[in-house]
């Protein structure tokens, strides 16, 4: 049996949708970029601006301080306690939005087009996360009550690690217990084709500096004599793969564990096509370890990427100069049991080896987190996937993901609950990217599709 989105609810997302995607803007419109100093008050704002809402909708709302930027929970138990408890997480920190000068509308004012909201966090993941506060207002304001009690748990540093909210959920474990954890921060294999998430990849995440001479030198007065930092980075990077596209760190595969065969196969059905994928990147051509999809490259597959490079002169024009220093910013992807802490000591004596004579490599931690994988079985799923179909009238498929989301692991590890992520963003959003947008029609059926889970479970 197909469920339907109530329609008492339903009434109240059509009579309500002007306001709801006003106040919408006005969180689009905070600069809450976590990774920023400068923007600290701003990300402040945000939490202080959520925690409005938050009361707006019902919920009791509380900002509270970590050792970084602020947790935000808002919470409803008159349920009772024979009734099931759910944890809603989101983030209301976001990327910088730089290079500014690539956005067909400013960053921080958001713009609706051609059925878009073009705004920094419109999908990753104010819009997601405000999808979930307007679906709990139209329960408490039409019916008074939610079938569940639930707790909506906000931080302001997913973007830059979740270094603090591991601490933050064991040590308020009993506050956060739950019978499910429920997100929205990812997105939908393909428009109108919702999607239950089955894994996410961890991170470990370097910095690596090369240092030479204690100056930039000039390049005809020393060059040829002085070990040259940026070719030395260079030569170091250049060893973390074979020709196969398999990373050359050794042990880096050890603890890989195999995909559960099911989820494999059916990742394998979905209609993914290389071309399209192909035109949507834009580059010439795709390649990556051997012997696998694309799918399963970025799904199912550890890897090494180099973020950023810095060495030199790098301004107008020529300068004959021999760089003193180089950096390189390197994320390893991660699959289970892959653990962060391990790849970076394996990165490190990895790099001891190769680092040429002359300079001295140095490895800085940034940040990790863990992969995590779903066992998809059980009440909330089936639950969900009722009412994605219900408004989106397709059944869900199940997907993988490569991005990370660093909490989610210490979620399954510390309150026991399955965890249902279910994202509303679309391939192609432009997430951490200039003109990063969110589908107008599917915040409506992603509000949509989370009421009617309420009322399911
Ligand atoms: N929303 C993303 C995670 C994500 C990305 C889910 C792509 C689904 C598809 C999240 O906000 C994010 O970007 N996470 C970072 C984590 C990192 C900074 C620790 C990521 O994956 O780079
Ligand atoms: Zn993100």
């Amino acid at each position: 049996m197909t469920a339907s989105i109530p329609s008492d609810l339903d009434t109240f997302f059509v009579a309500n949708r002007a306001r709801i995607e006003q106040e919408l803007f006005e969180f689009l419109r905070i600069p809450s970029v976590s990774a920023r100093s400068e923007h600290n008050a701003d990300t402040a704002r945000a939490a202080q601006w959520l925690a409005g809402a938050f009361g707006t909708a019902g919920l009791k709302a509380e900002i509270i301080p970590t050792p970084g930027h602020p947790v935000v929970l808002g919470e409803w138990r008159g349920a009772g306690p024979d009734r099931p408890t759910v944890l809603v997480y989101g983030h209301y920190d976001v990327q910088p939005a730089e290079p500014l000068d690539l956005w067909t509308s400013p960053a921080f004012e958001p713009t609706v087009r051609d059925g878009r909201i073009y705004a920094r966090g419109s999908v990753d993941d104010k819009g997601q996360l405000y999808l979930h506060v307007k679906a709990i207002e139209a329960h408490l304001r039409v019916r008074g009550r939610l079938p569940v009690n639930i707790v909506v748990l906000a931080e302001g540093e997913e973007e830059v690690g979740s270094d603090n909210l591991g601490d933050f959920v064991r040590a308020h474990r009993d506050r956060l217990r739950c019978d499910a954890v429920v997100i929205s921060d990812s997105s939908m294999f393909a428009p109108g084709q919702p999607s239950i998430l089955s894994s996410l990849r961890g991170l470990t995440y370097l910095q690596l500096d090369v240092e030479g001479p204690s100056s930039d030198l000039h390049s005809g007065i020393y060059g040829g004599a002085v070990v040259n930092p940026a070719t030395a980075l260079a030569r170091i990077i250049a060893t973390f793969h074979d020709a196969n596209g398999r990373v050359a760190v050794p042990g880096f595969y050890d603890t890989v564990r195999d995909w559960d065969p099911a989820i494999r196969a059916r990742m394998r059905a979905l209609p993914f096509d290389d071309a399209h994928f192909l035109a949507e990147v834009g580059a010439p051509a795709l390649n990556g370890e051997s012997g696998y999809t694309t799918l399963e490259r970025v799904w199912a597959r550890p890897t090494c990427e180099i973020n950023g490079l810095l060495s030199g002169y790098t301004g107008e024009g020529a300068k004959t100069v021999l760089p003193s220093r180089a950096m390189a910013k390197v994320s390893c992807r991660l699959v289970p049991d892959q653990e962060p802490a391990a790849i970076e000591r394996l990165m490190q004596a990895h790099v001891d080896r190769v680092t040429p004579p002359g300079v001295r490599a140095r490895v800085t931690h940034l940040h990790g987190g863990r992969a995590w994988r779903a066992d998809l079985t059980g009440p909330l799923y089936d639950a969900a996937a009722q009412a994605l179909e219900a408004a989106f009238h397709r059944a869900p498929v199940i997907v993988g993901e490569g991005g990370s989301i660093p909490v989610v692991d210490d979620f399954a590890k510390a309150l026991g609950a399955p965890i249902l992520l279910m994202g509303f963003g679309l391939p192609g959003e432009n997430a951490h990217a200039p003109d990063e947008w969110m589908s107008v029609e599917n915040f409506e059926l992603g509000m949509r599709a989370v009421a009617t889970l309420w009322d399911l479970l």
